[in-house]
């Protein structure tokens, strides 16, 4: 709306060298416009006019003053001559000078000032360069892959925070480039994998995957996220707004991870939070962890720390984890502000009313009666919203949109309804909780988030985003949407997910035959496989509906370089080597990956007794047949020498085979075998064979790749199989001692780095805030190893092994011990099929 006096104020703007345009912006503003009048009115030097460069920086003098209490006039004209002494020449610096006088008096000597608000700033290159040598050696910098985090570092540190970041930035880059070579020869630390480069993986021991070890780097430049703007660059009702967003992130990318607390993640939204805190990480920028917790009827505290312990094994950091309900008064003070400017009325319709007024898919809709009703009576209304003085549905809040708009966005969305549910954090302060839509943008805006990255169903939201923002003149950053990510054949809701749990179709939600996150997890799919998926597939604006073929395929290229090797039978046969002695025993040696000689070796017996895997023996041998039949000879896998069929012991009565005596070709010249099977010994002085009580083999769980509505209907029945007879090498136990320890070590490594860098393990304002601990990062999972010939396994978390306590000494089985694996994917596409 604008005021006749509008003119004038504006020429008066205009007179001190403001352009036409900024003065115009201004004066919308009433706040600082009226803080900047008295800046003029008081200063003769101002008055008279001063360059467009001055006067923009009093611009923003009047903007940060207008936000912040405790500056009085004195204090005021202090920073008013400093701008004029061109002392302050950045919006950066103005804002420093008014947090400094929020806590500082005048005083006759200006060091403090001067240094805390970069006056004459100035340092010479060589020492940019000292300065960045010395953290890089004080902080054990090893790579490339810490490069933005060490910008970040830098730029906060007392000496270089007024430094050009542009010239910290080049001298960065110069000193890794001395110290590390040039960054695209630079060997990536190799865990996360694509088909591009499947041999980089090879060797990694590390449980975690990090963005920064993503080969494919270029995910984050080209396609959808190379196309987004610069921070700075999305339009704002007023330069002012963008000034001081750009002086608070420092033009640094900012984003946010927003999930509803109200169930658990799935596979889809690992993409969520790959492109957010991937592209914030790759833009050496900032992404907040923020529950979006603004309906108390679904919320429960175990999604909470679920959700944080999700982002955390997918290998990120929250810089900060924060609440929608944190902003819950000043999401009020706004909606008041919106109904003060006319842009927002209470409604009694019901929500039948209101669905036939928005015209529910056939035509235009219609405003309500309330719709026109004055300004005031909203406002009284919308207190007796919040004193409670209306019951649910009886009255909401609704936003004065455009009814004409094509975009049914734009048809008066309800901003406030009235729910009955306390709230986990705010308790029954408040009885009335903004929408999503009302919600979502004003939070976006006020944490000064620079990309609010979110899926293309919100593609027709984008525009009543924009409209709120502007319409209550806050900052307003810019919506861009990208593809869902959804698996074949597999269920996302969260609705038919619970009835699937409800009704015992799968055991919980973490069931490892569900693509949830947790479900994953337990099953033992590598964090890094899946952001090695995610990055693969790219992001684009089209969702993308991926076979769970290619997601496996995934998952096992991954382990293939990385899974240590151990030897196991699913189904033993007996055999009796009848030319070694009783108790004779040869212990073998042997690489635990056949190419990285890094990932150890384990130690095996070798004696007349071993087994081998049934389906490895046949009565009737046949040409292409080249394993073991009666008078065949077959190789066994580092064994000392092949063994020779020479008879079989069948049951009488079932006629099965349960036992081949056989004979090991240790004489004579040594022939070379056309196959090795894998096997394990008898000796129970040394605890082998480990005998698995159940080995979980997991099928499909629907029948169909697109599940049908009726999703029941489509169960599988074969999806679940226990083994109970496989039999692993004794190499088990070290090797699964070894994986926990590695993992503990840098669970604690990344939890403590974390918890110093970043707000997520600190800030715990109240209890129930869930805390980054380097325990949620490590669980059974992480002993993983693929059983040579037969699969991918992972200890599920049903085992109970007390050799695998933290600090226990003991290496075999010990009473009471359940040992239960999962196999995470077969070994090939088919053979798992049944
Ligand atoms: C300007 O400032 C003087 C005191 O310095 C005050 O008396 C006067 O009312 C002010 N004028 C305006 C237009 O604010
Ligand atoms: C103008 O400045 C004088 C002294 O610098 C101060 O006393 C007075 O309060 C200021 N006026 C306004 C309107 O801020
Ligand atoms: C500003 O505040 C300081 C400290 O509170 C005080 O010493 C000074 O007199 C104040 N100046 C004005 C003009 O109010
Ligand atoms: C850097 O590494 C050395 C040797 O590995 C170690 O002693 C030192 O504590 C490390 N310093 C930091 C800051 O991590
Ligand atoms: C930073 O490096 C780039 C490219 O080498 C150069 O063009 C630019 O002038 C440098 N900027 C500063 C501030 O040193
Ligand atoms: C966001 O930026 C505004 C200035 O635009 C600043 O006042 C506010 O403190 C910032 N908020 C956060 C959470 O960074
Ligand atoms: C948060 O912590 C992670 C892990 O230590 C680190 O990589 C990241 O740079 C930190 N974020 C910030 C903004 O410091």
């Amino acid at each position: 709306m604008s005021k006749p006096e509008d003119g004038d104020i504006v020429s008066l703007f205009v007179s001190i060298g403001l352009t036409k345009g900024k003065a115009e912006e201004a004066v919308k503003a009433p706040k600082s416009a009226t803080i900047l009048k008295d800046i003029i009115n008081n200063s003769s030097s101002v008055k008279s006019g001063v360059d467009d460069k001055k006067a923009t920086l009093l611009s923003a003098l009047s903007i940060a003053l207008s936000k912040s209490a405790g500056v009085n006039s004195s204090r005021r004209d202090y920073i008013v001559k400093a701008i004029l002494d061109a002392k302050l020449v950045s919006v950066d610096q103005i804002f420093a000078a008014v947090k400094f006088f929020e806590s500082h008096e005048i005083t006759e000597d200006d060091t403090d000032f001067n240094k805390e608000c970069g006056v004459g700033f100035t340092i010479a290159p060589e020492r940019i360069n000292t300065v960045v040598e010395d953290y890089i050696t004080s902080n054990n910098i090893s790579g490339w892959a810490s490069l933005g985090p060490t910008i970040n570092s830098l730029k906060s540190t007392q000496e270089l925070r007024w430094a050009s970041p542009l010239e910290v930035k080049n001298a960065t880059d110069k000193v890794f480039l001395d110290k590390f070579g040039p960054k695209e020869t630079a060997k990536p630390k190799g865990k996360v994998c694509s088909k591009s480069a499947p041999t980089q993986k090879l060797g990694s021991k590390s449980e975690f995957a990090t963005v920064q070890d993503a080969p494919r780097k270029s995910v984050f430049e080209e396609g959808f996220l190379g196309a987004l703007h610069r921070p700075g660059e999305n339009p704002q009702m007023r330069p002012e707004l963008r000034d001081a967003h750009l002086a608070v992130t420092g033009g640094q990318v900012w984003t946010r991870f927003p999930p509803e607390p109200n169930g658990f993640l799935h596979i889809g939204h690992s993409k969520a939070i790959f492109v957010n805190f991937g592209y914030a990480a790759h833009n050496n920028g900032r992404c907040y962890l923020r529950y979006d917790d603004t309906n108390p009827e679904k919320e429960e505290a175990k999604y909470f720390e679920s959700i944080l312990e999700m982002v955390r094994w997918l290998g990120f950091e929250p810089w900060k984890i924060t609440y929608s309900s944190d902003y819950f008064q000043e999401l009020y003070d706004l909606a008041v502000e919106l109904i003060k400017r006319d842009k927002a009325y209470v409604c009694h319709c019901t929500q039948e009313e209101i669905k036939v007024d928005r015209g529910e898919k056939k035509g235009k809709p219609r405003p309500c009666a309330h719709r026109t009703r004055p300004v005031e009576e909203s406002l009284a209304e919308f207190t007796n919203m919040r004193d409670g003085k209306y019951k649910p549905k009886e009255a909401n809040l609704r936003m004065k949109q455009d009814l004409d708009d094509g975009n049914p966005q734009m048809w008066d969305l309800t901003a406030y309804r009235i729910l009955d549910s306390p709230h986990h954090r705010t308790g029954d302060k408040w009885t009335i909780y903004p929408t999503y839509d009302f919600t979502h943008c004003l939070v976006d805006s006020m944490e000064n988030i620079s990309h609010s990255l979110c899926t293309t169903e919100f593609i027709a939201s984008r525009q009543s985003y924009d409209w709120l923002c502007d319409a209550v003149e806050v900052y307003k950053p810019r919506q861009s949407e990208y593809g869902r990510l959804s698996l074949e054949g597999t269920i996302m809701s969260k609705r038919k997910i619970l009835q699937m749990v409800d009704e015992g179709h799968v055991n919980g939600w973490d069931d490892p035959r569900l693509y949830t996150l947790i479900s994953l997890r337990r099953r033992g799919v590598p964090p890094g496989a899946i952001i090695s998926f995610v990055s693969t597939l790219g992001v684009t604006t089209a969702p993308s509906t991926i076979e769970t073929a290619r997601f496996e395929e995934t998952v096992r290229q991954y382990l293939e370089g990385t899974a240590r090797r151990l030897l196991m039978v699913m189904k033993p046969l007996k055999v009796t080597i009848e030319n070694i002695p009783q108790d004779q025993v040869v212990f073998v040696e042997k690489p635990l990956h056949p190419k990285v000689p890094e990932l150890g070796t384990s130690r095996i017996p070798f004696t007349r007794t071993i087994y081998i895997e049934a389906d490895d023996f046949r009565t009737e041998d046949s040409k292409d047949y080249f394993r073991l039949a009666p008078g065949k000879t077959v190789g066994l896998f580092q064994a000392p020498h092949p063994i020779t069929c020479t008879s079989f012991k069948a049951d009488s009565s079932t006629g099965e085979i349960v036992e081949l005596i056989c004979k090991l070709e240790n004489e004579g010249p040594a022939k070379k075998p056309k196959a090795y099977i894998q096997w394990v010994a008898e000796h129970a002085p040394s605890g082998s064979p480990v005998r698995v009580d159940e080995t979980r083999i997991f099928n499909r769980l629907f029948k169909s790749d697109v599940v049908p509505k009726d999703f029941k209907a489509d169960i599988a029945s074969n999806s679940l199989e226990v083994v109970k007879t496989a039999m692993v090498e004794v190499g088990f136990w070290s090797l699964a001692k070894v994986a926990m320890a590695e993992a503990r070590k840098e669970a604690e490594e990344r939890t403590k780095k974390a918890t110093k860098e970043n707000e997520t393990g600190t800030h715990g304002l109240d209890d129930d805030t869930p805390v980054a601990t380097s325990a949620q990062l490590v669980g059974n999972e992480c002993v993983r190893f693929q059983g040579l010939r037969v699969g991918y396994f992972a200890l599920d978390k049903d085992a109970r092994m007390a050799a695998l306590t933290e600090g226990s000494t003991t290496s075999v089985r010990e009473q009471g011990d359940f040992l239960v694996l999962n196999r995470v994917v077969s070994l090939k596409e088919d053979a798992g099929k049944s």
